[in-house]
């Protein structure tokens, strides 16, 4: 017996020295406030600032929409050949990777990511460097994205020989709708990246400010488009016509009924019918009708549920009123979107990276919202993190998609630095574990 005990007491110490290995290693390992103060101050040095707000407003007065970023992928790759770092151009048509190989080519592999298409919407903010493409605006801030993502390049390039591995860029095409990162991932360039980070401004946070959470934070969004065909005929005699405009109005209001009683209450979802046409006189009953619309859960299994549910709706509907139905999920063209869920880890990483740099006070969590992202397709691929970056003051308060969004360009040395110490802190974390 005493012997065993013995042998018992013994394991215990083993296992007691082996856990407290890592504890001391993640002390030596936590971000460096120092880190972050040099980055920040790097990047917010008159020269270097005043260089990002020139790239923003030159990308802001030529906005390009999705796989259409011809002269901003351009922009991109003459700004990286003048820094110095090599690239592989076209990925996903317009995008750019670009790879600064620290560690001597070993070490781990970072991704650092940033969206490069506008918006077609009309700019209504009068300044200067005002959109000048008829119906096509930076309404997402993603020209600050490209400018913050290069400034990371310039930020790590100049401390190329200290990484403890190799930082990938990504400038990818198409985030709004046209799943640009879907895209770029099916290149491969990115199947050696073992962790991907991503930034997303937002005005409602004031400039220095940054918010995130753990697990779910931008939903699962997919759309449809139906059609329903009936008997076309003389709105004075329904009785010889089908009428498809009765059957969608009663496919609307069934569709309502998928959130209201067949969703969990604590589990958030949206459907959404935001487009109708059918018909073109006020006396004739027209032979087909469509309508389409968005739906979102923050599940990728609540998603699967609803397009399940929205085209049985549709095509019952349509059958209860005698007519047929088509429901197309525009899969091919526009690609349904995974939940953007953050990697506990990775999100914990780049929060203590944060809080280092700005401030405990300066990081908050985020709430989830049923926008979407495509930074889910990376963050479902390698384990990753999206945060948001405030962007605000107290006169940018329209959000993100209006025609009066507008920024504080005095964010954009801090999402430069953001982007560059978590890179940084990432790849000295793993070397130390
Ligand atoms: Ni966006």
């Amino acid at each position: 017996m005493a012997a065993a005990r013995l042998l018992l007491l013994l394991l215990i110490a083993v296992v007691v020295v082996v856990f407290a290995g890592p504890t001391t290693t993640t002390t030596l390992a936590s971000p460096s406030p120092a880190l972050g103060e040099e980055l920040l101050a790097a990047a917010g040095a008159p020269g270097f600032a005043g260089w990002l707000s020139g790239l923003r407003r030159r990308i802001h007065l030529r906005p390009e929409l999705a796989f259409q970023e011809v002269r901003t992928s351009e922009l991109v790759r003459t700004e990286l050949d003048a820094i110095g770092v090599p690239y592989e151009w076209p990925v996903a048509r317009t995008g750019v990777v670009a790879t600064i190989e620290g560690g001597g080519g070993a070490g781990p592999v970072v991704a650092l990511r940033a969206d490069m298409d506008a918006l077609p919407l009309q700019e209504l903010v009068d300044w200067e460097y005002k959109s000048q493409e008829d119906g096509k605006m930076h309404a997402c801030g993603h020209d600050a994205h490209v400018t913050m993502l290069l400034g990371a390049a310039k930020l790590l390039q100049s401390r190329k020989d200290e990484l403890k591995g190799t930082i990938k860029l990504v400038f990818q095409p198409a985030e709004e709708g046209h799943a640009g990162a879907y895209h770029v991932l099916r290149s491969g360039l990115l199947d050696d990246v073992s962790a991907i980070f991503g930034l997303h401004a937002i005005p409602s946070l004031p400039v220095g400010v940054v918010a995130s959470r753990p697990g779910p934070l931008l939903s699962a969004a997919a759309r449809f488009a139906a059609t329903v065909t009936g008997k076309g005929g003389h709105a004075g005699v329904p009785n010889d016509a089908v009428d498809p405009v009765v059957a969608i109005s009663s496919a609307v209001l069934s569709l309502q009924q998928l959130v209201s009683r067949e969703t969990d209450p604590l589990e958030a979802a949206v459907v959404s019918v935001t487009l109708l046409k059918g018909g073109g006189a006020y006396n004739v009953i027209p032979e087909s009708a469509s309508f389409g619309g968005t739906f979102r859960s923050m599940t990728d299994e609540g998603l699967s549920y609803l397009m399940k549910r929205v085209k049985e709706i549709i095509e019952g509907q349509a059958g209860v009123h005698r007519c047929a139905a088509t429901v197309d999920f525009l899969e091919e063209e526009l690609r349904p979107y995974p939940a953007t869920v953050n990697d506990d880890g990775m999100y914990a990483h780049a929060r203590e990276v944060a809080e280092a740099m700005l401030g405990e006070a300066n990081v908050r969590l985020a709430n989830r919202t049923m926008g979407g992202e495509d930074f889910a397709f990376y963050a479902r691929r390698a384990p990753g993190a999206f945060f948001f970056l405030g962007v605000g003051n107290d006169t940018t308060m329209a959000p993100v998609h209006s025609p009066y969004f507008a920024l504080d360009e005095r964010a954009l040395p801090v999402g430069a630095a953001f982007h560059a110490a978590v890179a940084i802190e990432y790849l000295n974390k793993q070397d130390c574990s």
